[in-house]
């Protein structure tokens, strides 16, 4: 093969894998620069013609929710396929198919889990404190807060009803919201009667979104120290309590993903740029049945290439990896946890 893949594999996987890693940093940074001045803008100032200009752009690019974003989003990737690799190295050990490579994959999936979960909740934490300081109506709807008030509460469980201004079926533990949110127990903090109904975010999906974004990053840290306890103590391979609860949970990240941005994006509403552009005002002169249309197409090529993706990924998982592919244990020395899944293999 081209450049002697089988002698140099090693090292020309871990230079791709670094290239990859590089690239998809770099346009992940720029992605995140541009949204994070969506929901914090700074460095921009009113053209006498209307139009919004840039006065510094390192302050366009490094605005202040940029750095926990970028922080939390980049994580949310990792743990993303940690849970996947976790789920389908699980399936094949429960299937007694391709033991020693599924062994191998769910370490390094439990590893991952067991020492980025952490780290992504003290991110979010950190997201959740910097939205806090420039967007306190999204933080109120998120919190499902409707009174200003010190010693907020964390609500665990609720339905919001935007009418009565309430939490229904509320259940809640007092005081720990503001804790939670760094606030000392006489700090007020905003709650949504601080802001007129036409600035508030729809209340209903930040405040569910969110829940089940944190559910989803508290069930990850339950798996990770699951796993790093069953591994400590040698079970496991043997665990398939473990290894069920995996599958299972194999597509917890594109759910975090997914509730993490409509708490993010719903929760700056009615704003495309927070406090500066409303999202009616941003509307293009273009006809409905035009945006009506190309939106329907989007849903329609987006169907088909999820679903073909989804399909080609389940038809890989359920086949297992290729007999013929070599174990990957040149790269790991023996006696290395990594290596002694090898090792132990039958
Ligand atoms: C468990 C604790 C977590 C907390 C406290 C937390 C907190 C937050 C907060 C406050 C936001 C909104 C930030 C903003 O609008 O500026 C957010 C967004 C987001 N979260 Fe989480 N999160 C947690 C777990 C997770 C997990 C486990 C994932 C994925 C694996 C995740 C993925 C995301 C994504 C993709 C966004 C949108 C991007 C962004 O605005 O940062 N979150 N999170």
């Amino acid at each position: 093969m081209l450049f002697g893949w089988k002698r140099a594999g090693p090292g020309l996987h871990f230079f791709s894998t670094c290239m990859v890693a590089i690239g998809t940093l770099f346009s992940a940074f720029w992605i995140l620069s541009a949204n994070s001045w969506m929901q914090t803008p700074q460095g921009w100032t009113w053209a006498e013609d209307g139009t919004m200009i840039a006065t510094n752009f390192m302050d366009v690019i490094f605005n202040p929710s940029l750095p926990s974003r970028f922080a939390h989003m980049v994580l949310a990737a990792f743990l993303t396929t940690a849970m996947v690799v976790a789920g389908a190295s699980a399936f094949s050990l429960l299937k007694k198919r391709a033991i020693p490579e599924s062994r191998v994959a769910l370490r390094m999936a439990v590893l991952m889990m067991a020492l980025v979960t952490p780290v992504q909740i003290v991110a979010g934490h950190e997201s959740g404190i910097v939205a806090g300081e420039h967007q306190p109506a999204k933080v109120a709807a998120l919190e499902g807060w409707w009174t200003t008030q010190a010693q907020q509460p964390t609500v665990l469980i609720g339905w919001p009803d935007e009418s009565a201004e309430t939490n229904h079926f509320e259940l809640a533990v007092p005081g720990l919201g503001s804790a939670v949110n760094n606030a000392g127990p006489e700090e007020v903090l905003p709650g949504l009667d601080q802001f007129e109904e036409a600035d508030r975010p729809p209340v209903w999906i930040v405040f569910w979104s969110f829940r089940i974004m944190v559910g989803m990053g508290l069930a990850m840290l339950t798996l990770g120290i699951w796993g790093a306890a069953a591994w400590a103590l040698k079970r496991l391979d043997a665990s398939t309590w473990y290894h069920r609860a995996l599958v299972l949970a194999a597509p917890s990240g594109f759910v975090a993903v997914l509730t993490g941005w409509i708490t993010a994006e719903v929760g700056r509403q009615p704003y495309v740029v927070y406090g500066v552009l409303r999202t009616a005002d941003a509307v293009s002169p273009v006809p409905a049945g035009s945006v009506a249309t190309s939106l329907l197409f989007f849903i329609v090529v987006y169907g088909i290439v999820f679903s073909a993706g989804a399909l080609y990924i389940l038809r890989l998982l359920a086949k297992g990896p290729d007999s013929d592919e070599p174990v990957p244990d040149s790269n790991q020395p023996p006696g290395t946890p990594l290596g002694a899944a090898i090792e132990e293999a039958p």
